[in-house]
């Protein structure tokens, strides 16, 4: 979609005890986006941040908080994380019944904010064609949704060929997982829109050169 892929580093791999200085080291090393990772301890596993850090980490950067929703009932916590200073609000596909995904984009949409839906690794990309219209960006997971510093699976990667032509021209499609200079790579080669990174951008020495690294 863009000329200029939109990097969006994971505080997931930040210092929590540190977070507003670790938010403005990427911010200043040239981060786009700023991804939040929302776990529940129920879709996924691990257990992370909620609506009132959100709210904290709004106050100390302007840049736009992409908040990916890794929770059980999304469709409850829209307007919290809205108001909290959310700028994209991105849901798992996997997380609600079929019935509710129009539904849920509207409801994020009516904060005047992006509405984002999730696939995990397992998803068939045909599942969701029929949503690409109503959505602003498409999130392809390329690890299972959870944890930090896992190892890239280049066929999750692979969906974006699929989708990329058939997607219309303003959709972000956005990946997330295991993503470093070279998986980055494979992503753009693909059609990736936007690169979600943790470990790579925040256990690397020079994180300007590690963000400059996945432009
Ligand atoms: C995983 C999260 C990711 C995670 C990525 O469930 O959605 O955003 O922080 O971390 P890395 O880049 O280390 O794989
Ligand atoms: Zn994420």
């Amino acid at each position: 979609m863009t000329d200029k892929i939109i990097i969006s580093p994971s505080i997931l791999s930040a210092d929590f005890a540190n977070l507003e200085k670790d938010i403005k080291t990427v911010e200043n090393a040239g981060a786009d986006w700023i991804h939040i990772d929302v776990m529940d301890g129920h879709f996924v596993p691990n257990i992370t941040i909620g609506v009132p850090v959100v709210k904290s980490i709004r106050k100390v950067t302007p840049l736009p908080l992409d908040v990916h929703l890794m929770i059980e009932n999304p469709d409850k916590y829209i307007e919290p994380f809205a108001a909290a200073g959310a700028d994209i609000l991105t849901f798992h596909y996997e997380a609600v019944n079929n019935s509710q995904i129009i539904e849920i984009i509207k409801q994020i949409h009516s904060y005047g904010i992006k509405a984002g839906l999730s696939i995990k690794p397992k998803t068939n990309p045909d599942e969701i064609f029929k949503y690409l219209s109503e959505i602003d960006l498409l999130l392809i997971m390329t690890v299972e949704p959870g944890f930090g510093g896992q190892k890239f699976m280049n066929d999750c990667a692979e969906k974006i060929k699929i989708i990329k032509p058939n997607a219309p021209k303003n959709l972000i499609i956005q990946v997330d997982g295991g993503i470093n200079d070279i998986t980055g790579e494979i992503c753009k080669n693909y059609g990736a829109d936007s690169l979600v990174a943790g470990n790579y951008i925040y256990k690397s020495d020079n994180i300007e050169q590690a963000i400059k690294s996945l432009r």
